[in-house]
């Protein structure tokens, strides 16, 4: 009779510790939602569970630390409270907000997409994964985020943490970022996800990911998902998911000029707005030439750039070099040799007649929407 009962419980107790069983699914839901709910991070966006809310902050937060986004996020939403605003905006103001934060597409994405919302479907966000991924810049990943969180449907989602965290539950080998892992961890996260509160499932996952099964030493001791997990089973926690073998940025070199010329008690800088298409598209910049690999350009090429501005005659040598930045973009390791060019003020008088070049004042500089470089650039400047 005991050893009968105490066979039983050693079943049930394996049974919920599997994950492929229903019971073990329902108390690994259980645990990892009760953690959520005691230690969920307050963060703005999880005020609001209206899709275009939740579809703005999952996108910032592609690529980007939750500390940082935060505020973009709380200046974008008093701005733009609504698709409508967004969708009403230029292009320009949509890049100012979004200045300093990178990978800009994501940025001409939300607007772009706010505005098919508007045109097609009268202002509301669809709430289906198939129907959300045929808007600009919404991925299974985004997809999935707005389906479930903001619509309750039951779908999974999966982004850096939630892969981690997956494949340290499983012990899944192999480089997720390859199709047949990655097609493994989506599956297991549509196995997993809970029927009754999709949405704070898949958020618990991030955060658990995030705060929790960090990538290096990952705080397993107070895991609430640890008895589920068979990475830790094996004393390899920090062995999944295998790095992938990130392909280095490739080198990259340029040249940028700070001119200015004191007007008044003003000093005003010149600026030339990048070309459409390309790296930093559109942005505004301190003008500058670049070159793919390791050779810089030359100083020729930098004064030919700046001849290009209306108005501007760039008589004899350009200035001394301030110093070198150097800034990572997703796949560009870009050295900018800096410069600096000092003309008279007449220069910088004359209203510019072609909408790729401006004269800013000083205080003006940090408004236009450019990229974190042409902050390390002001630094330079202010400390040359
Ligand atoms: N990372 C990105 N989106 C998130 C979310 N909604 N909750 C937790 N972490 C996240």
């Amino acid at each position: 009779m005991k050893a009968k009962s105490g066979t039983r419980t050693k079943s049930a107790v394996s049974r919920s510790e599997d994950l492929q069983s229903v019971v073990g699914k329902t108390s690994f839901r259980q645990a990892l939602l009760r953690w959520f709910d005691e230690y969920r991070r307050d963060l703005p966006w999880r005020q609001a569970e209206e899709a275009y809310a939740v579809w703005v902050s999952e996108i910032m937060l592609q690529q980007t630390q939750v500390a940082t986004v935060i505020d973009y996020y709380e200046r974008w939403m008093e701005r733009f409270p609504s698709v409508y605003e967004l969708a009403d905006a230029e292009i320009d103001e949509v890049l100012e907000l979004w200045s300093g934060l990178g990978y800009y597409r994501r940025a001409r994405y939300l607007h772009s997409g706010a505005q098919r919302v508007v045109d097609e479907f009268d202002g509301r966000l669809p709430s289906t994964v198939s129907e959300l991924k045929k808007l600009p810049g919404i991925g299974p990943y985004t997809a999935g985020a707005i389906a479930s969180i903001a619509f309750g449907a039951v779908e999974p989602l999966v982004d850096g943490n939630v892969e981690r965290v997956i494949s340290r539950l499983f012990a899944l080998s192999g480089d997720p970022k390859r199709g047949s892992t990655r097609g493994q961890i989506w599956a297991r996260a549509e196995e997993l996800v809970d029927p009754d509160r999709p949405g704070d499932f898949n958020q618990a996952l991030m955060e658990l990911g995030s705060l929790v099964c960090a990538l290096r030493s990952p705080s397993c001791q107070s895991c609430p998902t640890r008895q589920w997990c068979l990475a830790r089973k094996i004393g390899k926690a920090e062995a999944f998911p295998e790095s992938a073998k990130r392909a280095k940025p490739l080198p990259m070199r340029a040249r940028a000029c700070v001119v200015y010329a004191e007007v008044g008690d003003q000093r005003r800088f010149l600026l030339r707005r990048r070309p459409a298409k390309g790296l930093l598209a559109r942005l505004w910049e301190f003008p500058s030439c670049e070159r793919a690999g390791k050779t810089w350009p030359t100083l020729l090429e930098l004064k030919e750039r700046l001849a290009e501005a209306p108005g501007v005659k760039v008589e004899g040598p350009i200035g001394r070099t301030m110093g070198t930045v150097e800034h990572v973009f997703s796949h560009r390791r870009l050295r900018l040799r800096v410069h600096q060019l000092e003309l008279p003020p007449s220069a910088a008088d004359e209203p510019m007649s072609d909408d790729r070049w401006r004269w800013v004042d000083e205080e003006a500089l940090a408004d236009v929407a450019s990229a974190a470089l042409l902050k390390k650039v002001r630094k330079l400047w202010a400390g040359s």
